[in-house]
């Protein structure tokens, strides 16, 4: 199995509609996917890098949220249009895009300092 460089996972989660806490998926995640999946491609960056879709990531009044392990970079609000941005600054050059990125402090629902709550 090959071990990729970045991974990069898009919350395509869906709820009913009216759920109050929305999903990812009606804010147009799969296109956010299909777009990052098209660049990775036509990058020739298929077997070092890797675009899945991922369940709720419990960030859902943000999305839609990508993260990018192994950095660990949290994103919110992505577009489609904002693909190339990041896949040119964060994947090919290493440096997340700040102006997507959901700070630490605005992470909901994770112990970021008592991993074990
Ligand atoms: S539905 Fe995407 S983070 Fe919850």
């Amino acid at each position: 199995m090959a071990k990729f460089h970045k991974h990069i996972l898009v919350c395509t989660h869906e709820r009913a509609p009216g759920n109050s806490r929305g999903c990812c998926k009606h804010s147009l995640s799969e296109d956010v996917l299909l777009a990052f999946k098209q660049q990775i491609i036509e990058m020739g960056l298929q077997r070092k890098v890797r675009a899945n879709q991922s369940g709720c990531l419990d960030q859902c009044s943000k999305g839609p949220v990508v993260v990018v392990y192994p950095d660990a970079v949290w994103y919110g609000g992505v577009r489609p249009e904002h693909v190339s941005e990041i896949m040119r600054q964060h994947i090919l050059g290493d440096e997340a895009v700040e102006h997507l990125q959901i700070p630490d402090e605005d992470l909901t629902g994770i112990p970021l300092d008592n991993p074990a709550e």
